[in-house]
């Protein structure tokens, strides 16, 4: 997405004064390149995309028409896959809360969920008595160390009596036990190593070849070097995630009969790069020495996670005069004293100029909390079109659940 400060213009005019920017010709590149790395070594894989990064539904449409799965973690994001025209049984449900309802919505329509815990396993046996003609897919969360320092709260501990409870299920005739899961945030390759080859010593431990394998998200997506190196560990590229997950499955499942689909539920490794937020500088001032630009933006517009990473950054002048600054901090619109979406600029700066950043795709618009402004349009400006993906939020989509009584 190459941008001119002219086309920025028209944005402005058109749009506001801070809106975001989308890439959907980039998400389809990265879906594409991550396919084709993992499936040239092992064929049986497929991507779930995990749709609380963006859930964006023209993004979520894009993964279903390429042949992905939607990987959701509520009945709000089982719906969007449904009305979008996901099939069911491309959905997989993760996540440790579930209504039981929806649980048994989905699992009637053939699609599968993931059980995260022993509430579930009680819940799924009801479902099984109440349906004994229906065959439910049903997958396990495991929880492993995998050397990441991080005790994770997901998933069944795989040496306790719930997960062997949990494996039970599969004594029911229409259980059918079709998915072993586990997912990890850490994104480093030992991780990704230490992650595949415990989940298959797990199975092979259990005598499982289950129909699919799925170890869940956490790969690093494409970033510009900026970026990059304020990571401490190196980040890898999709084919090096391959060589080490798809290598491993090969080695394993290459001669046996009905192999295992090999999964992975990757969100920002797909849309990170895939979105950009502009907002117009407000003002300059200087507080004892400290100069501080005020955008029409906020933090919470584009890193809720508060990741303390400096996003790669374009200045476009608007036509005022610039000064030159060496250490300016990008303050947001909140009233929150730590709201900074930017540390440190130096270079050329005005009121009125636009600040692009890059990198914004995850974690982004759906983390972004309603508090003092409502949030900016999402426009696709793929194929030299301009599309709205996302209308402005105002007034009423924000307050029309209260009482005004
Ligand atoms: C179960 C599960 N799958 C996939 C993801 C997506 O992870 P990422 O955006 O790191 O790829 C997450 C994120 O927390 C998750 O919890």
């Amino acid at each position: 997405m190459i941008l001119s400060k002219e086309m920025m213009k028209e944005l402005m005019d058109l749009y506001g004064e801070a809106f975001y920017l989308l890439d959907s010709e980039q998400f389809v590149r990265n879906y594409e390149e991550l396919k084709k790395a993992f499936s040239t070594i092992y064929p049986f894989f497929n991507i779930a995309y995990s749709y609380k990064t963006n859930y964006t539904p023209s993004l979520c449409r894009i993964v279903n028409k390429l042949g992905g799965y939607s990987e959701v973690v509520s009945d709000m994001e089982m719906e969007l896959a449904i009305r979008i025209g996901v099939h069911p049984s491309k959905i997989i449900w993760n996540g440790p809360y579930k209504n039981t309802e929806k649980i048994e919505q989905l699992l009637l329509l053939g699609g599968t969920v993931n059980i995260d815990s022993i509430y579930e396993v009680s819940i799924i046996n009801k479902i099984a008595q109440k349906y004994p003609a229906s065959v439910l897919n049903v997958g396990i969360r495991c929880n492993f160390d995998i050397g990441d320092n991080v005790l994770s709260r997901f998933g069944f501990d795989i040496d306790s009596n719930d997960f062997k409870s949990a494996l039970k299920l599969a004594d029911l005739n229409n259980v059918h036990l079709i998915n072993f899961q586990c997912h990890f945030a850490a994104r480093t390759l030992d991780t990704w190593y230490s992650r595949v080859n415990r989940m298959l010593e797990l199975l092979d431990t259990l005598s499982i070849i289950p129909e699919r394998i799925d170890l869940g998200g956490g790969l690093f997506g494409k970033m510009q070097e900026s970026l990059k190196s304020q990571f401490e560990s190196y980040i890898p590229t999709f084919e090096e995630y391959a060589k080490v997950v798809a290598t491993t499955f090969y080695n394993r499942f290459g001669n046996v009969d009905n192999p295992p689909v090999l999964l992975i539920e990757p969100g920002s490794a797909l849309v990170g790069d895939c979105m950009k937020f502009a907002s117009r500088v407000v003002n300059i001032k200087t507080i004892r020495g400290k100069t501080i630009a005020t955008l029409l933006g906020s933090i919470y517009n584009i890193n809720p996670t508060l990741n303390k990473k400096n996003p790669p950054i374009e200045i476009y002048s608007m036509g005022g005069e610039q000064a030159e600054y060496s250490d300016l901090d990008f303050g947001g619109f909140t009233c929150i004293e730590t709201d900074y979406l930017y540390r440190n600029y130096k270079g050329k700066l005005a009121v009125g100029d636009m600040v692009l950043f890059s990198n914004v795709g995850s974690y982004s618009i759906v983390l972004k909390p309603p508090f003092i402004l409502p949030n900016f349009p999402v426009l696709d400006i793929c194929n030299g079109n301009i599309e709205v993906i996302k209308r402005m939020e105002v007034f009423d989509d924000l307050f029309h659940t209260f009482d005004f009584e």
